[in-house]
């Protein structure tokens, strides 16, 4: 419950850090309202994406309606409203990995981290999207797992990609908390 507590403070901290970096930035940008959609757009290439109260301070910022910025920003499908995980999922629904059942994986990454597309986990370890075709359509079914390739993925294959995960992140922390230990002992 406490660890619940503790990771919720540190996303709401996390995301309080995007939203001052905007406010910080947003007065170096045009007013005009036709550079509203490219304002929205340099937001979410510099932070991954767009948090819902930084469409209020966009609104502001051009002094319209913020319900006008949401409807722009949830019209163009380019936009996400989640943070991005630290493994983002991408799993491909080209038309070759659909034909090879890219739907049921999705379903099958749905399940296992307990999100829908869109969105990320609440540790933000994994975040889950589909996209268009990643140009390997030869080894679909395709999902893109960071920056890695997996390819002939099956429903069994999932939970492998989630565990490989897994496993280097327990690595990773076993690496930093021997290194910490010796800086102690230093
Ligand atoms: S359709 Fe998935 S890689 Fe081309």
């Amino acid at each position: 419950m406490s660890d619940n507590i503790e990771q919720d403070q540190e996303v709401d901290l996390e995301e309080q850090q995007v939203l001052d970096a905007i406010a910080v930035e947003l007065p170096g940008f045009s007013r005009d309202v036709h550079q509203l959609l490219p304002v929205l757009q340099k937001i979410q290439h510099t932070h991954g994406y767009l948090p819902r109260d930084s469409m209020v301070m966009v609104a502001a910022h051009f002094a319209v309606a913020a319900a006008k910025v949401f409807g722009i920003a949830t019209f163009y499908n380019q936009f996400r409203f989640n943070p991005p995980g630290r493994h983002p999922i991408k799993v491909c629904l080209g038309t070759a990995c659909h034909v090879k059942g890219g739907e049921i994986i999705l379903e099958n990454f749905t399940r296992r981290l307990g999100i829908e597309e869109g969105e990320t986990t609440q540790d933000r370890e994994y975040s889950l999207e589909r996209v268009a075709c990643v140009g390997c359509c030869a080894l679909a079914p395709v999902v893109v797992v960071g920056e890695k390739i997996e390819s002939y993925v099956t429903p069994s294959k999932v939970e492998g990609v989630i565990t490989e995960i897994e496993i280097q992140n327990e690595i990773a922390e076993r690496e930093k908390a021997k290194d910490e230990q010796q800086s102690d002992s230093e």
